[in-house]
């Protein structure tokens, strides 16, 4: 008999959350066992409040006939907040197998903003001498009983901070409360402290700085959203006997600033070491002279539990080496491009400044550049204390960078006193992408790295220079590639419950989401805009979450109405702010907008759009949306047609883009088709095969190739080394994803100043075609969530081999093939609890053998249909090995 169970209970897709705010949480859990057709008959949930015993249950949903096995609402009683609640899961095979129960707890933070008892905290630092700029401590003494059960802090802040008790800094946890819409939605935390907290006198730490709360973002000056930083905080002691304490922010405290003289999001940190206040969290400190503190008026009606996982220290590298340059300079070289921070230790006299500079790029001659920085510092200050080896890492302020010039630092210096902290929001890998190219390789591991450096509390364009904003464009077109690399839907969760909080009335999408660019009439871009709608399709996609797409079903119609009642005409979309193929290489002269017309873009996203509006209605059971959003698509795509396509089938734009964003949306039909097919073709003839896409013609390309029966060319484009192409950046040394094609030139010169990150995401996009197509791992619209998964492996000149494995909701999916020795071996696993469609390219069912048995009595196997030249098995759960001779 095969092992059978079930591991990595989740609730709202996360282990064990603390302080999470779902009124209904859902459940998921993944079976586990080997064999084949392991499927889920029944499934029993139990929940308690607070007994890991389960004696009392708050609801137990008895045995339930289903297969389902993510998102199972939770239907007891209504949680409360503060609460530890324990579930466990048992589950029945289709063979009546039982497994053991598993257990797994969740905890509620303080769900109803009407429950603080809390008050704000502040303190103005300027009428009271004190610098601005600094970072404020602020403190407070209290009492702790005996016997306590349980110790919890809630917490949040207007800026970011940091948490002490007793002279410990508290928990792992980097830029709480994170970034949200923070008039709208602001997140608190919840901190486990019953180990910290002690019986008798105690003392508990804030430190506040300005973040992007208070400091400068995008182009405004400081006090973008406030010109106060605050702390709000509540500790519950909860003793054995049932008494409880709360220790909350009041007037009580006191606050004064310390050694972080400034921390800004772009520009950095100065740390004076000499003016560190030895032991300030700690109940023994005198504080007698520090300031009280006022109380700031905000209001709690914003206040919201955490709703993504927080940003956390996720890796640490060494530098590999130390370069003296042609200027004279210092540089420590990390070897790869990275967001975060670098620590260092030193012995220096009193009063010593080190100053550590980042950037992401040496200039053709070795120098460091920084330039691409724009007005962004990325510079941290350390004033040593003298006389001892001191240690310094940077708080309030993170870099993006590959490259630090030290100056100051005393003596030889030694690559091991310096470390680079690596931040991003703790989100789990879920994807390998792996083939015989090595480039290729390269070139996955660059797009893992974009994400890694700009997934830091949402989704960021860039993470360098001084913009670092939650651009809505380069985030829906980068999404179904991050879904496949880590897990982000409860980070994409929380980012679209912002976007609609900021959504205009009208149905306006900002372009940056929060909202930085309010009042600049610059929202609602073809494209940028439509994540509002494109990025909840691929999550429902990708995760199954139906929940999801309801709650922002609102916020995708009305971007859509938006749209259609826009300027004078309601089915072209040709009025409004737009952006355009972004840093397309057809560019007229002086323009970062490609040459398709802006209005062709724009009403090719209103008519996908509006067709994923129906797909989600359509799932949704809105009957009545169905029909009118076909409706309104079927008049777009008129409109289209007239506007743009001549009647034999002409584009009225003969660049890649249109003819890309023409045919994968399905914008053209039947002879026309045939015609946009055929010139598509002609076009990337006429420029050599070379690619001229911008944002967002470029994710689209090698799909749509791929789709017309040229994936011949698509191979072409994604192995081509030679510039413009993905590998080009690759043979230039890069280790991110660059913004333009031709961020730096063969001759290390660089193609501007202005706009030229090399940590951008939006070009990694073609790691989509890597997963779906060339392994061969996609979703099924029918069974979201990977319930079923297509697999259609696609060899191509170039490769001998490619594999892909995806950790889906219900456990791994894994494709690879690899040719060797005239056979082709195709490797599948399909996780339990799910079937696969897998299609097995040129291949006769008579040739074809399953771990050296004949597909016939191949257990598993529930259907083989030959397909032209391919044969399409349906496949229940299970790992398969297939083999058979290959030739063309
Ligand atoms: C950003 C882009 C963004 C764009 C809007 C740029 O400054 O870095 O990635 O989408 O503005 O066009």
């Amino acid at each position: 008999m095969h092992r059978f169970g079930l591991s990595d209970l989740r609730c709202e897709y996360r282990v064990n959350p603390v302080g999470i705010g779902v009124r209904i949480p859902r459940f998921s859990w993944k079976l586990t066992g080997t064999g084949r057709g392991i499927k889920q008959s029944n499934y029993q949930i139990q929940v308690s409040d607070g007994d890991p015993l389960f004696q009392s249950l708050t609801w137990d949903s008895g045995q339930v006939q289903s297969d389902q096995s993510v998102h199972i609402q939770y239907e007891g009683k209504p949680l409360k907040s503060r609460t530890v609640y324990h579930y466990r899961v048992r589950v029945w095979d289709s063979q009546g197998r039982e497994s053991d129960w598993i257990a797994a707890l969740w905890e509620t933070g303080i769900m109803d903003s009407a429950e603080w008892t809390a008050q704000w905290i502040t303190c103005d630092l300027e009428r009271n001498n004190r610098s601005p700029e600094a970072s404020q401590m602020l403190r407070k003494t209290f009492e702790a009983g005996e016997s306590l059960l349980s110790a919890r802090i809630y917490a949040t802040a207007l800026g970011i901070y940091e948490l002490e008790l007793n002279g410990e800094r508290l928990n792992e946890n980097k830029f709480s409360p994170g970034w949200t819409s923070y008039h709208k939605r602001l997140q608190t935390q919840t901190f486990d402290v019953t180990d910290t907290v002690r019986r008798g006198k105690n003392a508990i730490g804030i430190m506040l700085a300005d973040g992007w709360y208070k400091g400068r973002i995008g182009g405004h000056p400081n006090n973008f959203y406030g010109d106060q930083r605050a702390a709000l905080l509540e500790l519950h002691l909860i003793y054995e006997d049932g008494k409880q304490e709360v220790i909350i922010t009041d007037d009580s405290w006191r606050v004064d600033t310390g050694p972080i003289l400034m921390a800004s999001i772009y520009d950095g940190e100065t740390y004076d070491a000499r003016l560190e206040k030895d032991g300030w969290s700690s109940s023994s400190y005198e504080d007698s002279n520090w300031l009280p503190v006022s109380i700031l008026d905000h209001g709690m009606q914003m206040l919201i539990p955490q709703e993504n996982v927080p940003t956390r220290v996720m890796r640490e590298l060494k530098p590999i080496a130390l370069l003296r340059t042609p200027a004279g300079e210092d540089i420590l070289d990390f070897g790869q491009n990275m967001v975060g921070w670098v620590s260092y230790s030193v012995k220096a006299p009193e009063g010593t400044i080190i100053e550590l500079a980042h950037s992401e790029v040496l200039d053709r001659d070795g120098n460091l550049y920084t330039d691409n920085l724009r007005s962004a510092k990325q510079t941290t200050r350390y004033v040593c204390r003298g006389g001892v080896i001191e240690y310094y890492e940077p708080r309030f302020s993170f870099q993006g960078f590959r490259y630090v010039k030290v100056t100051g630092y005393p003596g030889e210096m030694s690559l091991e006193a310096f470390t680079a902290h690596v931040i991003y929001s703790a989100l789990d890998e879920t994807g390998v992408f792996e083939c015989s190219d090595e480039s290729i390789n390269k070139l996955q591991s660059n797009i893992v790295w974009g994400q890694r450096g700009n997934f830091l509390e949402l989704p960021t364009d860039c993470p360098q220079r001084d913009e670092r904003l939650g651009y809505t464009g380069d985030a829906q077109v980068f999404i179904r590639t991050a879904a496949f690399n880590m897990d982000v839907a409860s980070f994409f969760t929380k980012w679209l419950r912002d976007l609609k909080a900021d959504q205009l009335p009208n149905g306006g999408v900002s372009n940056t989401v929060p909202d930085t660019l309010p009042g600049w009439d610059l929202h609602s871009a073809a494209g940028w805009g439509d994540a509002a709608v494109i990025c909840p399709w691929t999550l429902y996609l990708c995760y199954g979450d139906k929940r999801l797409l309801e709650e922002q079903y609102d916020s995708m119609r009305l971007w859509v109405e938006f749209i259609r009642n826009l300027g004078d005409h309601e089915f072209l979309w040709n009025s409004g702010f737009q952006f355009g193929d972004w840093l397309a290489l057809d560019a007229p002269a002086g323009s970062y907008a490609g040459a398709t017309p802006k209005d062709f873009i724009a009403t090719a996203f209103y008519a996908h759009s509006t067709d994923l509006l129906v797909r989600a209605a359509q799932v949704l059971g809105y009957e009545e949306d169905v029909a009118k959003y076909t409706e309104l698509r079927k008049k777009v795509v008129e409109h289209f047609n007239l506007e743009f396509v001549s009647k034999n089938g002409r584009l009225v734009s003969p660049t890649q883009t249109a003819h890309v964003l023409a045919l994968s949306f399905g914008l053209v039909e039947d002879t026309v088709r045939t015609r946009v097919e055929q010139s598509l073709i002609e076009l990337l003839e006429q420029s050599d095969n070379k690619l001229t896409t911008g944002f967002l013609g470029t994710p689209y390309l090698c799909s749509t190739l791929t789709d017309i029966g040229r994936i011949d060319l698509a191979y072409k484009l994604a192995l081509s080394r030679d510039f413009p192409s993905w590998l080009y950046s690759v043979e230039q040394g890069a280790t991110t994803i660059w913004e333009h094609w031709d961020g730096q030139n063969a001759d290390g010169s660089f193609w501007s100043a202005d706009m030229n990150s090399f940590n951008h995401y939006a070009f990694g996009a073609i790691g989509d075609w890597f997963y779906r197509v060339v392994s061969g791992i996609d979703t099924d619209a029918e069974k979201s969530g990977f319930k079923h998964t297509r697999i259609r492996p696609r060899p191509g000149e170039g490769l001998n081999y490619a594999w892909a494995s995806f950790q889906s909701m219900y456990g791994e999916i894994l494709s690879l093939w690899r040719i060797e020795d005239g056979m082709m071996n195709i490797q599948i696993i399909l996780a339990p609890n799910t079937t696969g469609t897998v299609i097995l390219p040129n291949c006769h069912q008579e040739e074809v053998t399953e771990g050296g048995i004949r597909l016939a009595e191949t257990e598993g196997v529930r259907q083989v249909i030959a397909q032209d030249k391919d044969l399409r098995l349906e496949l229940d759960s299970g790992s398969y090995q297939f083999q058979y001779a290959w030739h063309l």
